[in-house]
């Protein structure tokens, strides 16, 4: 392959070919997930109205699987925040917007959020029953929407051309369902890094939509709960303790 590797995580590689982006798999990787991936993107594609590379093939070579995407020329929103923090509030500001325009769309055939968080919730072996049995009854208590919800909004998962149309990447863990939900997870993601880009961001959707902090605070303990099921090491401490708040509250 005259490619160029343009990220590498523990289960994959990024390859750049030519206006292609290939996301090389590791051998062991499941393939349902690969697939799953490749569908979950196509079905936010057909959804229209939001700026997603295109999945072009699926395909498998020496026992890897990979899907490659229509590549997207430009910077990730993280580069661009790393690089220009005197501009860390205009950026937070398009991030909100383009999360907002996600969550306009329907995509009636993805899975539902709160079936995915009941599936987490119950992978998650160190909780006591009973912290479960709060978690569903909690679950079960908030309002039920079908908005769509990327489910991993970060500043690494959208790209920006220079001509600042913006791309958003990584649609694996897309679902439809409470958008709130969506907003807790993406403040979650930024705590993991930097809680003032956090705060900031959870202030700038709430000021825009008119939405109580509060309210998407209230999602922060299931949210956390079910990023758990993850197990990575480095989150484990910070996630414990924001999922253990609605002992307190
Ligand atoms: N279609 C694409 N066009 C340009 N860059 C891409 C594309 N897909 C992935 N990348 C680059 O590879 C990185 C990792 O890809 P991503 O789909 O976010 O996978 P993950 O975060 O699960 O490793 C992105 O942050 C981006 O820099
Ligand atoms: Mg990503």
């Amino acid at each position: 392959m005259g490619a160029e590797l343009i990220a590498t995580t523990a289960t994959k590689k990024v390859y750049r070919d030519g206006d292609k982006a290939i996301k090389v798999f590791n051998e062991d990787f499941p393939k349902a997930e690969v697939l799953n991936e490749a569908l979950i993107t196509a079905r936010v594609e057909e959804t229209g109205g939001i700026k997603v590379p295109k999945v072009l093939e699926v395909s498998v070579f020496e026992g890897k699987w990979s899907i490659t995407y229509e590549f997207i020329e430009g910077k990730t929103l993280k580069q661009l925040m790393d690089e220009n923090p005197e501009k860390l509030p205009e950026y937070m500001d398009l991030m909100v917007d383009l999360h907002l325009n996600i969550m306009s769309k329907q995509c009636p055939l993805l899975n539902k959020l709160k079936d995915k968080m009941i599936r987490q919730i119950g992978d998650i072996d160190e909780l006591t029953d009973s912290i479960r049995y709060d978690m569903h009854t909690r679950l079960d208590g908030m309002p039920k929407h079908t908005k769509l919800c990327h489910g991993d909004f970060n500043p690494s998962n959208i790209i920006v051309k220079d001509d600042q149309t913006m791309y958003v990447l990584d649609w694996v863990h897309a679902t439809q369902g409470n958008a709130s939900a969506d907003v807790a997870r993406t403040y979650l993601l930024f705590c993991l890094q930097d809680q003032k880009k956090a705060d900031m961001y959870i202030d700038v959707f709430c000021r825009k939509t008119g939405t109580a902090k509060k309210y998407v605070q209230s999602w922060l303990p299931i949210v956390a709960t079910a990023q758990l099921s993850k197990k990575r090491p480095e989150e484990a401490e910070l996630l414990h303790r924001w999922a253990n708040v609605f002992e307190y509250q």
